[in-house]
């Protein structure tokens, strides 16, 4: 059968990688979580003392380490899914951690960072049969991609998505602060000057504000479908 190259974009939380992950796993591509990667690049940095105290990233310093950061991903059999490695240490706990999430915006945004990012996206999936979730993947890392997807939800829902989530997790959230935090990064993701989050022209835009997540699996299997018949 053939192989094909997936781009899944859009908005932070708005259960893409969900998707991602549940169509890789189906058909049996290999899954990338691109965010994972500018993620590790700030674990880094942080560990490095690669960040002025008022937030900006030490550019001179990160450029000359460049070389020095290796990502990578192991697929966990237990999890079902791949874990993410920088230089081997296995960090996909650490990655997802408030203070990371709060230091990666600025290291998403240098230039250097990014062409060094998507040159190893671009290397993970020169083989097709990957889906790849991240901003800039339809309209950057792959834009011959035969299958590209933009997801978009509101604001209020996806703010809700992750109140809900810390709540189950039993963890403080307040809905305000929540949906204030989920305004800002789509305000800077979508007004960087590198790559910022933009749907491809010919990217198939999936709203899924109202969808159940069962919903959202089967509709995307439906156009994967689609393009490999
Ligand atoms: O998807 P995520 O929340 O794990 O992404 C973390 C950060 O990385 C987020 O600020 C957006 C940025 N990012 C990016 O600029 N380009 C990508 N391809 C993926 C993520």
């Amino acid at each position: 059968m053939k192989k094909i190259t997936i781009a899944i974009d859009g908005h932070s939380s708005c259960g893409k990688s969900t998707m991602a992950k549940d169509l890789a796993r189906e058909v049996g591509y290999v899954y990338v979580d691109t965010g994972a990667m500018y993620r590790s690049v700030t674990l880094y940095a942080l560990r490095h003392n690669l960040f002025n105290a008022d937030g900006s990233v030490k550019t001179a310093e990160l450029e000359q380490q460049m070389p020095q950061i290796q990502i990578s991903f192991k697929f966990n059999a237990e999890t079902g899914r791949p874990d993410t490695y920088l230089n081997g240490e296995c960090v996909e706990k650490e990655i997802r951690s408030l203070e990371v999430s709060n230091h990666v915006s600025p290291i998403a945004a240098v230039g250097f960072v990014r062409t060094a990012m998507v040159a190893q996206q671009q290397q993970m999936g020169k083989d097709k049969g990957v889906v790849m979730d991240g901003r800039d993947i339809g309209t950057t890392v792959f834009p011959d991609a035969e299958l590209k997807i933009f997801v978009t939800a509101s604001a209020e829902v996806r703010a809700q998505r992750r109140f809900d989530e810390l709540k189950a997790k039993g963890m403080p959230a307040d809905f305000d602060d929540i949906l204030k935090n989920v305004q800002e990064r789509d305000y800077i993701d979508s007004h960087r000057e590198v790559s910022p989050l933009r749907k491809a022209d010919d990217a198939i835009e999936l709203d899924n504000s109202y969808m159940t997540i069962p919903e959202q699996k089967q509709w995307l299997m439906d156009r994967f479908k689609e393009k490999i018949e």
